[in-house]
């Protein structure tokens, strides 16, 4: 066995094809886990950037592996209980137990309110909320069986914790991550079963590097870029930075799945380069 700070566990990742769900599954493989992957690897009707596909949830396989670890990977949908439920099991089967969960899985729309097609609602909550909770709902079987604790980390958002205009659904669905990792680090607590969220500002993923984003936070200008996205992003946090990487995510999350945060639970934990205080 590998030494590590999580060396010996298995960790569950939703979202795990691409962005910070890729860079989780690396983090943790690299400190001795072994991986459970899953991802849609495919679109979504209301998304307008693409969502990951199976080549990339191939390359997850590929970077774990090559760090000696091992990993099972299932295309499933965290709309459908039933395919997350048999992705963990035969996970579990090869793996032989569960000790993380990281429930990361996410999309990006945008809109007024009153424009927000139902359509664009329902997929939103379906996948940034009832996605978490149906993580949650396969996994903690598993976690109590284990009778060896474990910790769960629920990928909120900034705006889990406070409103950005034009993305109502979105920032509702956050907030209810939030309140989720609340409540079950309440009913977990007494089999050692620690739950926190996470509430990155941008993170320089294909979710916000695309023109939906770009306008988004450039309503003034006609065809946005980049680089005109990065000033308006920077002005968001109080850290001279135009966003923060997958990685420093990644280790935030290390931190929390690992013994080192043995006795925090039902924290909400930003990875925010200061937005949160402004
Ligand atoms: N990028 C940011 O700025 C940012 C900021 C705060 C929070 N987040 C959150 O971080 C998480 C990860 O996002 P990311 O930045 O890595 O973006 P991403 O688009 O690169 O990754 C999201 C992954 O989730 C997968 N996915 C989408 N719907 C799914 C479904 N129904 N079932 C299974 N998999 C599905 C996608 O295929 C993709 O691989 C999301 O929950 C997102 O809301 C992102």
């Amino acid at each position: 066995m590998s030494a590590g700070r999580v060396a010996g566990k298995v960790a569950f990742i939703t979202g795990a094809a691409r962005g910070q769900g890729r860079s989780h599954a690396i983090r943790l493989a690299a400190e001795g886990a072994d991986i459970i992957a899953v991802d849609l690897c495919g679109p979504l009707s209301s998304v307008a950037y693409p969502l990951a596909d199976p080549a990339d949830l191939a390359e997850t396989v590929r970077c774990v592996e090559a760090l000696d670890q091992r990993i099972v990977a299932r295309q499933a949908d965290v709309r459908d209980l039933a395919s997350l439920d048999r992705a963990l099991r035969e996970g579990v089967a090869e793996l032989g137990r569960l000790d993380i969960v990281c429930a990361n899985a996410g999309i990006l729309s945008s809109g007024s309110l009153a424009e927000l097609s139902v359509q664009a609602w329902r997929e939103m909550i379906d996948v940034n909320l009832s996605g978490v909770w149906r993580t949650c709902k396969v996994a903690i079987p598993h976690l109590i069986a284990g009778g060896r604790g474990g910790s769960i980390i629920l990928t909120s958002s900034v705006a889990g914790l406070k409103s950005y205009p034009n993305m109502a659904h979105y920032v509702a669905a956050k907030h209810g991550v939030t309140g989720l990792a609340r409540a079950l680090a309440t009913e977990l607590a007494a089999h050692q079963i620690r739950v926190n969220s996470l509430h990155p500002t941008q993170v320089d993923t294909d979710m916000i590097q695309n023109d939906i984003m770009y306008r988004l936070f450039r309503p003034d200008l006609e065809h946005p870029g980049r680089e005109d996205f990065a000033a308006a992003s920077r002005a968001t946090g109080l850290l001279p930075v135009d966003w923060v990487e997958s990685a420093d995510v990644s280790s935030a999350l290390l931190f929390l799945a690992s013994d080192d945060a043995r006795y925090i639970t039902g924290s909400a934990l930003p990875v925010d380069a200061g937005a949160l205080i402004t």
